[in-house]
Formats: C-alpha cells, structure tokens, sequence
C-alpha cells in the first residue's frame, strides 16, 4: 500500500516537472512568496512606531504588490495595516493605511495614510502621514496633521 502511495505521489511530481518553463515559473513565485519583497521585515520611525511587513504578489502584474503588516506604536499595542506599492529598480513607492481600532484599546477614532519610497540607496523608507482624529464638529475643520516619518531596518 505504502509502495503503490509512494510511485503514485513521485509520478505526479515527474508529471508536473515536465513542462519545465512551467513548473520553474512556480518555484520562481514560491520562493518569491516565502522570502517577501525587498521591504519585507521590521522598520522603525523614532516617536512614531515600530512596523512589520509581509507583501503578496499580485498575479497579474509585475513589480506592483500588495502590503500587508503590523503597525506597534508600544510594545503592547498592534494595529493591522494594509497597502500596496510599485517597485522600480530596487526603489519601492509605497502607500498603506492603519485604522486606529483594536482589541487592547478599542475605537480611537483614528486613521492614518502614509505614502513614501523607501530608496535602496539611502536604505531607509521617507514617508508623509495624514492623521484624521475624530472631533467634535465644529472642529472637523482641523481634525487632521500631516507630518514626516522615515524608517529605518530593525535589525533581528
Ligand atoms: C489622534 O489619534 C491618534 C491615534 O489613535 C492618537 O495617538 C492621538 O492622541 C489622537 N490625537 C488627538 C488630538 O486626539
């Protein structure tokens, strides 16, 4: 039984190695998928946060990607964050948002957009953020900042 399992998963793997341009194309992703892109990781902006990234390839197009991550602004405190961004040369130009709404604090009323490049050259990533704070509404006028972060890798 063990045998007959073991010639039927070797000859399928056999077939689907064939069409060789094929099956590369597959592993060619599959290590693109495990290793992320270039920006992949943890990156730090002094007095802002602390983020991790993770990207997903978009089947249809190369070079434009899907961002998804972590957004710590303490230790304790973790916001999803999601974004996409285009790659040219090694440079990536980057977007993403956090909605400031989790288990640990509840709803800030909150949300920020941050869109930036991270230049492979300066090996950092400058970003501008818009914040939109919840006010009362005769305040909504002023109910958003717009300021300067640049991360920096974590090292880990
Ligand atoms: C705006 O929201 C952020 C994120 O939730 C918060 O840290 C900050 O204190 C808020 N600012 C004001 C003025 O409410």
């Amino acid at each position: 039984m063990m045998r007959v399992l073991v010639i039927i998963l070797f000859g399928s793997l056999v077939c689907t190695a064939a069409p060789f341009g094929g099956s590369w194309e597959i592993i060619e992703r599959t290590m693109k998928f495990i290793n992320g892109c270039g920006i992949a990781g943890k990156w730090h902006a002094k007095y802002v946060a602390t983020i991790s990234l993770t990207c997903k390839p978009d089947p249809s197009l190369t070079g434009v990607e899907t961002l998804s991550g972590r957004w710590s602004n303490a230790p304790d405190n973790h916001y999803p964050l999601k974004g996409r961004y285009t790659k040219v040369n090694n440079d990536y130009y980057l977007g993403f948002t956090v909605a400031f709404n989790n288990a640990h604090l509840g709803n800030s009323g909150s949300v920020s957009g941050l869109t930036g490049m991270y230049d492979a050259a300066w090996k950092s990533m400058t970003t501008f953020w818009v914040m939109t704070n919840k006010t009362d509404p005769q305040d909504n006028w002023q109910n958003s900042k717009i300021g300067k972060a640049v991360f920096t890798r974590v090292s880990n």
